[in-house]
């Protein structure tokens, strides 16, 4: 891949000395969803679903062909299965608030990952408060998904809804999730996939995978923040009641109550992120021109060889438990995170943030598996399409350098030597 042509496609490196390792927290932005935000507010501008005017005619247009290719990205046999939504976190928030309290009762179960970002563990616990389900968990073996933890969990607890992540935001691992839908179907439970570090990485297909919600987020994905995508299969999504009320999910408002709408309208209560979603649909569109096969093997190479230059260095532990070699590539996604002996994650983190390499420290929203690994906090590196092996070299030689500047000139060869 020619990661320099990928680069000047991006507006903020133009600061040539920016080495950002950090995409699983954001992606950074093409000029081309810079533009399409833009050219929305200069040339489009006006609300959507309502419009008597050709202005508010054509900006609906261009909402509702971002959900078409939101639709056709993931593979989904209708568009009524897209609700656009603020973020992953509140496509969350939603299946928890009205499937949950809908369909699921005092003392039913939900199956968990020790992997979830809290994201996906809160809105269950929330649910819990509500309305008293218990909430079991799966942990992991040798660094993945323990599978016969699963197994035996769906059979002895007959969980009602599995919420389980598709890759983890921490170690990269990327989760048997088509195998798991299934397993969980054979028990009759309903699966959430939480695709928010999958899907800037991977190619999916929906009705592959059949899962019954999968969310994810546009700023991961190189698009606008603001703007969330939560999937679900069209009659589940009919059976359940809106999320939030006010303006765009009702079809009548009377003095004595209302009546909701047809889907996604349902579900998109009051004015939604237009500029956002348009911005996202062109964010689709660059990815499909570069392609999911470029795109992945440039990512896989990048991995193995941070994987590589950080395991030289003697002082790193991987978070990732199993990590003796790397993962092969469909076991993981470009995000490592890592312990160094003798340097708290934060002041690691901050020397190479003061060096202009932008990497993220602490518990990545992910503290019980963090206390699960043994450890409070961890430095993590994260991939996006315009990282390079110079970016990675670049780190390499930052730590080094930081573990000097904390630990003195003989730190490295002492720990070597051991
Ligand atoms: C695995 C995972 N799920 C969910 C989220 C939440 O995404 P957002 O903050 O965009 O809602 C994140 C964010 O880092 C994540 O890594």
């Amino acid at each position: 891949m020619n990661t320099s042509g990928i680069r000047a496609q991006f507006p903020i490196f133009k600061d040539n000395s920016l080495v950002y390792l950090d995409s699983a927290a954001t992606a950074q932005k093409p000029q081309c969803v810079i533009d399409a935000e833009k050219s929305f507010y200069e040339n489009e501008n006006a609300s959507v679903k309502r419009g008597m005017y050709k202005l508010a005619e054509r900006a609906t247009e261009e909402f509702e062909s971002a959900r078409e290719k939101v639709r056709s990205f993931i593979g989904a046999k209708s568009a009524n299965e897209i609700v656009f939504t603020k973020s992953a976190t509140e496509s969350i928030n939603l299946v928890a608030k009205s499937y949950g309290e809908k369909f699921l009762k005092k003392e039913d179960t939900v199956l968990l990952s020790i992997l979830e970002h809290h994201s996906n563990i809160v809105p269950w616990m929330q649910l819990k408060e509500r309305i008293g389900i218990n909430i079991e968990w799966v942990h992991l073996k040798n660094g993945e998904l323990d599978m016969e933890e699963l197994k035996s969990k769906l059979e002895k607890f007959s969980p009602k809804l599995l919420a389980i992540t598709c890759a983890s935001n921490v170690t990269g691992v990327v989760t048997s999730y088509k195998e798991i839908t299934d397993l969980a179907h054979d028990v009759g439970a309903k699966v959430v996939l939480d695709a928010a570090q999958l899907v800037p990485h991977r190619e999916i297909n929906i009705q592959d995978i059949d899962c019954d919600f999968l969310v994810f987020s546009g700023h991961k994905v190189y698009g606008p923040t603001g703007i969330g995508v939560l999937y679900g299969k069209e009659e589940l999504l009919e059976d359940m009641p809106a999320f939030l009320g006010g303006g765009s999910m009702i079809q009548e408002v009377t003095e004595d109550g209302f009546t909701e709408t047809h889907l996604p309208d349902k579900f998109e209560a009051g004015t939604p992120p237009i500029a956002q979603a348009i911005g996202l649909g062109v964010a689709i569109d660059w990815i499909s021109d570069i392609g999911w096969e470029a795109i992945e093997k440039h990512e896989e190479e990048l991995r193995k060889y941070a994987y590589q230059k950080l395991s030289e260095l003697p002082f790193i532990t991987f978070m990732d438990p199993a990590v003796r070699g790397p993962r092969s590539a469909v076991r993981s996604i470009g995000c490592l995170s890592f312990v160094t002996n003798g340097i708290h994650p934060h002041d690691l983190t901050e020397y190479l943030g003061s060096k202009g390499i932008c990497l993220r420290a602490g518990h990545h929203c992910a503290q019980p598996l963090h206390k699960y690994l043994g450890h409070t906090a961890s430095t993590r590196m994260s991939l996006g399409i315009y990282n390079s092996k110079e970016d990675i070299d670049k780190m390499c030689e930052a730590i080094s350098e930081a573990y000097k500047f904390f630990l003195g000139e003989n730190a490295i060869k002492s720990t070597t030597s051991k």
